[in-house]
C-alpha cells in the first residue's frame, strides 16, 4: 500500500470509534411507556435507543423557517441537558446521532399532523410540506421524550427509546386566555405562559385587554385609554399596558412557538375603563370614576352615539394592523345594562367593523343574538341557547364551558385563590368530558375546539397564574389535541405522575391536586 495509506486508515478507524463509542446503546426503555401529554394517537415501541450526546447534530434543510426551528430544539436540547447540539444545515443526515426536521413531499391532510421516528441513529420529526407549526408540536413532543436523567453510567448521554409516534390534533383550535385586565402582567410573564403552554401543543393565546377595571393596549388615536384608563386594577394597585412595541413583542414571541394571539376588547359593557378615560363615549357625557372592584355588569358603550363607532373603528383599525391571526375577539358578555335592542345592532355594526379590517370575530356566546356573519366565532361559556343559535346563524363554536374550564375557578373549597361560582374544577372534572357531547343539541362539526380562561380578580403574580393553570390545563390540552379512544383518566393520571419532575424541573407552580395522587 502506499504511505498515504496508514494516515487515512488511521482517520477510519477514529471516526468508527467515536461512532460507537459517541453514540453507544444501552438497554433498552420503552417508548410506550414515556408520559407524553397530550397522548399521541399512535406510539409504537421498538426494543433500543437512540442516545442524545455531544456528537448529536440537528439537521435541516437551507430553509430560513427550518433553521429556526431547528435553533428552538437545539436550545430545547441544552436547557433539558447542557448539551450543545450543532446545526447542520443544508446537509442530508448521515452521520451518528442525529435529528432531522423535515418535511414530506405531500401538504397535510390535517394542520399540524407529525411524525417521529426514532432508530438507534436518527431522530426524524416529519411533518407535511410546508407545514411548520406541525414541526413546533413534533418537536414538543421530543422534548418529552428526553429523560430527566442522564444514563447512570454516563453523564452526557441521554437515551431516547426507539419506536414511531403518529400524531394530529383532534380540534384546530386549543387555546387560553390571560385576563391582563382586572390584573395586569408584564410582557415577560406573558412569555412565561407561551414557553409553558407551548409544550402542551396550545396554538392560541386570548389575551382579555380592555374590562371595567383596565386598558391594556396602547392605542394611538385615542391615548387616554391607557394614560387613565391602564393606570390602575383590581385592588387599586397601578395597572399598566402593553405599547404597541410591547404588544408585536408578545405577538412574534407567540408566533416562533406558532401560537397565534387572540386580542380582546370587551364591549359594549365591560367598558369602565374606556368610559372613565373619554367622556364622550357614555350617554351622559361624563366620565365615571376609575373601577377597582370586581362587580361585573354595570357599564355599557353608549350604542346610539356615532362617536363610539369611531372609537370602535379606529380601536379595531391599529389592533387588526398589529394582529396578523385571523380573530378579533369583541367580547359581547354580561351587557346587562344595555337593552337588548341596542346590543343587538351594536354588535352588527362592530361585526362589520371587525370584518373591514379583514379580521374574523369572534365574541362570548350572547353575540349571537345578533345576524354575526357566518364563520364568526361563539365562544360558549355558559348559555346553550346562544351557541346553538350561533351554529343556526352559521357560526363555529369555541368550547369555553366555565364549569369545566375557567381556570379561575377553585379546585375546591380550600383553594386560597379563585372563585366558585360556576364550580369547584378538580382536575378529574377537569378531564373527564367530553366536548363533542357537552351541548345537547350541538353540531359537533361545528365545535372548533376548547379554550381555557384565567380571569384575573384574584391572581396577581406569575406564580398564582401557574397555580391555577397547572395541572388543569394539561387535561384541556388533552382534551383538545388527543384522539378520542385515548381519553382516558387513569392513563392521564398515570402519565401525569410520571411526568411531574419535568414540571418540577420547569419551576412550575402546580397545584397539587390529591385527584392526581
Ligand atoms: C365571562 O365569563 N363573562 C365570559
Amino acid at each position: 500500500m502506499p504511505s498515504l495509506s496508514y494516515p487515512l486508515s488511521s482517520l477510519s478507524l477514529a471516526l468508527v470509534l467515536s461512532i460507537l463509542f459517541a453514540c453507544q446503546s444501552e438497554p433498552a426503555t420503552d417508548l410506550g411507556q414515556v408520559a407524553m401529554i397530550p397522548k399521541p394517537v399512535e406510539v409504537i415501541a421498538d426494543s433500543s435507543n437512540f442516545v442524545l450526546c455531544t456528537s448529536t447534530t440537528i439537521e435541516v434543510a437551507d430553509d430560513p423557517v427550518l433553521k429556526e426551528l431547528a435553533e428552538y430544539l437545539q436550545q430545547s436540547i441544552k436547557e433539558a441537558t447542557g448539551l450543545e447540539a450543532a446545526l447542520k444545515i443544508g446537509e442530508a443526515g448521515k452521520s451518528c446521532c442525529n435529528i432531522v426536521l423535515a418535511y414530506s413531499e405531500e401538504r397535510p391532510a390535517v394542520p399540524e399532523s407529525h411524525n417521529i421516528t426514532i432508530d438507534k441513529k436518527t431522530v426524524t420529526i416529519l411533518a407535511g410540506k410546508g407545514d411548520a407549526a406541525g414541526l413546533m408540536r413534533g418537536i414538543q413532543t421530543f422534548r418529552q421524550l428526553i429523560p430527566l436523567e442522564p444514563s447512570a453510567d454516563k453523564e452526557d448521554h441521554w437515551k431516547i427509546p426507539t419506536g414511531r409516534i403518529v400524531d394530529q390534533p383532534m380540534y384546530g383550535y386549543r387555546g387560553m386566555m390571560l385576563d391582563v385586565s382586572r390584573h395586569f402582567f408584564s410582557v415577560e410573564d406573558v412569555k412565561r405562559v407561551i414557553d409553558l403552554i407551548a409544550l402542551y401543543k396550545i396554538n392560541y393565546l386570548h389575551l382579555h385587554l380592555a374590562d371595567d377595571q383596565g386598558w391594556r393596549i396602547e392605542i394611538k388615536s385615542w391615548p387616554r385609554l391607557t394614560e387613565i384608563g391602564g393606570s390602575t386594577e383590581v385592588g387599586g394597585g397601578p395597572g399598566g399596558f402593553y405599547t404597541q412595541e410591547d404588544y408585536r413583542e408578545i405577538v412574534a414571541y407567540a408566533q416562533s412557538r406558532y401560537i397565534t394571539i387572540v386580542p380582546e376588547i370587551d364591549m359594549p359593557g365591560h367598558t369602565n375603563a374606556a368610559l372613565a378615560s373619554y367622556p364622550e363615549l357614555n350617554c351622559s357625557g361624563v366620565s365615571p370614576d376609575l373601577y377597582t372592584g370586581t362587580d361585573v355588569g354595570f357599564s355599557t358603550l353608549c350604542t346610539s352615539k356615532e362617536v363610539v363607532y369611531q372609537f370602535v373603528d379606529d380601536v379595531m383599525r391599529e389592533l387588526a394592523d398589529m394582529t396578523p391571526g385571523r380573530y378579533i375577539h369583541v367580547g359581547g358578555d354580561e351587557s346587562h345594562i344595555t337593552a337588548l335592542e341596542d346590543y343587538i345592532p351594536f354588535i352588527e355594526r362592530v361585526n362589520g367593523i371587525v370584518t373591514k379590517y379583514n379580521k374574523t370575530m369572534m365574541g362570548w356566546d350572547e353575540i349571537s343574538h345578533a345576524a354575526i356573519t357566518p364563520g364568526s366565532v361563539v365562544q360558549y361559556w355558559r348559555h346553550a341557547e346562544n351557541a346553538i343559535r350561533g351554529v343556526e346563524k352559521g357560526a363555529s363554536v369555541l368550547l369555553s364551558p366555565a364549569h369545566k374550564v375557567y381556570l379561575d375557578m377553585q379546585y375546591d373549597s380550600t383553594t386560597e385563590l379563585g372563585l366558585h361560582w360556576a364550580a369547584y374544577i378538580e382536575v378529574d372534572s377537569a378531564y373527564q368530558w367530553a366536548p363533542s357531547q357537552l351541548v345537547e343539541g350541538l353540531d359537533a362539526d361545528a365545535i372548533i375546539g376548547i379554550e381555557s380562561p384565567l380571569w384575573s380578580e384574584t391572581v396577581t403574580t406569575i406564580d398564582d397564574i401557574e397555580y391555577m393553570v397547572f395541572p388543569r390545563l394539561l387535561a384541556h390540552a388533552e382534551l383538545g389535541w388527543s384522539a378520542t379512544k385515548n381519553h382516558n383518566w387513569a392513563d392521564f393520571k398515570r402519565r401525569f405522575q410520571a411526568y411531574v419532575p419535568f414540571l418540577d424541573r420547569l419551576e412550575v407552580n402546580y397545584y397539587r391536586s390529591p385527584k392526581m395522587e
